[in-house]
């Protein structure tokens, strides 16, 4: 998707050889405009699968998941990594452990929102290991629905997650595939290219 992998190339800053900062249009600052882009991408890559909800983790993966799910005609559900005051009965959770930030967040989600009938949609921000991934994937099945897909904003396809989340046989579509941040330079993956 050539307006993200732009937006990357002009705002977005390489903290380390793999670390891409992305908070003037994703991760603090929203830009609403190429998130309904975004969301337009996302639902052009999933129509007819049937999809029922979109469901991703708070917070990053709100706006892209809403734009989604505004252009699907579903509700977005965002799984809470908090325990909600008001999310007590009939909760799923799934654990998720962050290599980035060595720690274990447990995710949950009431079945209220997603049963046995929904075939979801999973969106999130970045995929970079796949924990997160694999913990929505969790989630879903714990409930009894299934996974129609996995949308990603920004792959780090030099990290394990790509090859983790494409092992369990679901479509991944990533909209920009970052293939290195050497020498501070973000190089993008060749479009259609597996490594
Ligand atoms: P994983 O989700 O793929 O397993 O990766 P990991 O545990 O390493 O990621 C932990 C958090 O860091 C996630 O956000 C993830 O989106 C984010 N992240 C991973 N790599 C990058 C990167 O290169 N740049 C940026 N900006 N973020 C990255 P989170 O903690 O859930 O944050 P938020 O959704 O609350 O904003």
């Amino acid at each position: 998707m050539n307006l993200l992998k732009n937006k990357i190339e002009d705002e977005g800053v390489v903290l380390s050889g793999t670390v891409l900062k992305v908070d003037s249009f994703l991760n603090h600052q929203v830009d609403p405009e190429l998130m309904m882009e975004i969301g337009k991408e996302f639902a052009r890559r999933f129509k007819d699968l049937g999809i029922t909800k979109v469901l991703t983790i708070e917070s990053s993966g709100i706006a892209p998941g809403v734009m989604a799910a505004l252009q699907l005609n579903v509700p977005l559900v965002f799984a809470r990594k908090r325990k909600s005051l008001t999310l007590s009965e009939g909760v799923i959770t799934s654990k998720v452990y962050s290599y980035t930030k060595q720690e274990e967040n447990t995710i949950s989600v009431s079945s209220k929102y997603i049963g046995e009938n929904d075939r979801v949609l999973l969106v999130d921000d970045f995929l970079a290991n796949g924990q997160a991934a694999l913990g929505l994937i969790d989630l879903v099945k714990q409930a009894g629905a299934n996974v129609a897909g996995i949308g990603i904003v920004i792959e780090k396809s030099f990290q394990d997650g790509g090859k983790l989340v494409r092992e369990t046989g679901y479509r991944v579509e990533s909209l920009a595939e970052i293939q290195s941040l050497e020498n501070g330079k973000v190089t993008f993956k060749q479009e259609g290219a597996r490594v």
